[in-house]
């Protein structure tokens, strides 16, 4: 069996792709031994690409209002409990202000898919946010769009766009998502990003609901195939008022195992160690980083608002301690011998 893993991951780490059997067999057989022959690897290798630098990227999480009603999500349309609030692009700015004199230089607008916000709404915003702030990348991460809306803030001047496919499984996808919700269409608008020529991030979450190692190997063999520029991975935390909340969270261990895996399959991939990872370990990010990840995203969101961004229960960063995320970053990088950086971090191909 040993030998059997350290072969498929020095295969993967030579040539980059797999079966999915191959990777079914890698997610079924993970062992803490296996974890850190692939996390070295996984360091090496984002270390030979990026040095020891983690990219910080400023979130402003701008509105939790949503259309959708995805079963996994704090912010669904029919969670009557949720406080809703929805920022001025005049707030947005503030936050991009306070955000740049803290040293950022990537911003990403998130939020829920809220109709309220039109495309000529967006593309003043990105206008603006580029004439005070030249020197910064502009991530949205807006959820599904029609080709024609991607492509005027693509042209108003947003850099990146992130869009989870959440699982490359169909039948799970529909698991996990209402009717209305299709499959195809968040995969063609992956697709669209990508020809129009964003760098483009995908991702799913670990251990959601009716998840398999065939599906998680569906989700591998999709990343390796669309060679995405950034992968946000990070593990399923129920939210109480939502369709899934007794379900059980996804675990840290799969989480750090499938960093590694992503990290020796795409070397240039731009890699988050994400909240949800430091919310179901203290030390999460820090051990994502040493697992392959090259990426955090604080908060840069005013805190009045952050409790209520809450796509899941117990989010970190989200009380009056957390107001300056950049400083406890910062500490928790350097604890691990690895420094956070200010620039734009674009990704290396
Ligand atoms: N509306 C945009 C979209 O659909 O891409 C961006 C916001 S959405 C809330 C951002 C991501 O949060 C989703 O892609 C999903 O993977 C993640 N997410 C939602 N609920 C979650 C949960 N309960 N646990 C972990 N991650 C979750
Ligand atoms: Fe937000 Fe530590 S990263 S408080």
């Amino acid at each position: 069996m040993k030998n059997e893993m350290t072969r498929l991951i020095d295969r993967l780490e030579a040539a980059h792709h797999l079966s999915a059997e191959e990777y079914t067999f890698l997610i079924r057989h993970r062992s803490p031994e296996m974890m850190e022959y692939a996390a070295e690897k996984a360091r090496r290798i984002r270390l030979e690409r990026y040095g020891n630098a983690v990219y910080a990227r400023g979130l402003i999480e701008f509105t939790n209002h949503c259309r959708n009603d995805c079963l996994y999500c704090g912010i669904r349309r029919s969670n009557l409990h949720c406080q809703r609030y929805r920022l001025t692009s005049e707030q947005i700015l503030e936050c991009c202000g306070i955000g740049y004199e803290l040293g950022f230089r990537t911003f990403v607008l998130q939020g829920g898919e809220d109709p309220f916000w039109k495309d000529e709404d967006f593309c003043t915003l990105i206008r603006q946010i580029k004439e005070l702030y030249p020197d910064c990348a502009v991530t949205l991460s807006l959820g599904e769009r029609t080709r024609e809306s991607f492509q005027k803030l693509f042209d108003a001047g947003a850099d990146r766009y992130l869009l989870r496919h959440e699982t490359a499984d169909e039948a799970h996808y529909k698991k996990l998502h209402p009717e209305e919700m299709s499959f195809s269409h968040r995969m063609q608008c992956l697709r669209d990003l990508k020809e129009i020529g964003y760098q483009v991030g995908c991702g799913f979450m670990v251990g959601s609901p009716y998840q398999t190692p065939q599906s998680l190997a569906e989700d591998l063999k999709f990343i390796e195939e669309f060679s995405p520029d950034m992968c946000g991975i990070g593990p399923f935390i129920p939210h109480k008022d939502t369709p899934f909340g007794s379900f059980a969270p996804g675990t840290l261990e799969e989480t750090l195992w499938l960093l590694s895996l992503i990290r020796l399959m795409l070397p240039h991939v731009l890699l988050p160690a994400t909240t949800a990872l430091g919310t179901i370990h203290p030390k999460g990010r820090e051990l994502g980083i040493l697992s392959g990840a090259n990426v955090v995203m604080p908060n840069l969101s005013p805190v009045s608002v952050r409790k209520k961004y809450e796509l899941y229960d117990n989010k970190i960063c989200t009380g009056d301690e957390a107001a300056e995320c950049r400083g406890c970053l910062s500490r928790r990088m350097e604890s691990i011998g690895y420094e956070l950086t200010v620039h734009r971090g674009d990704v290396r191909r």
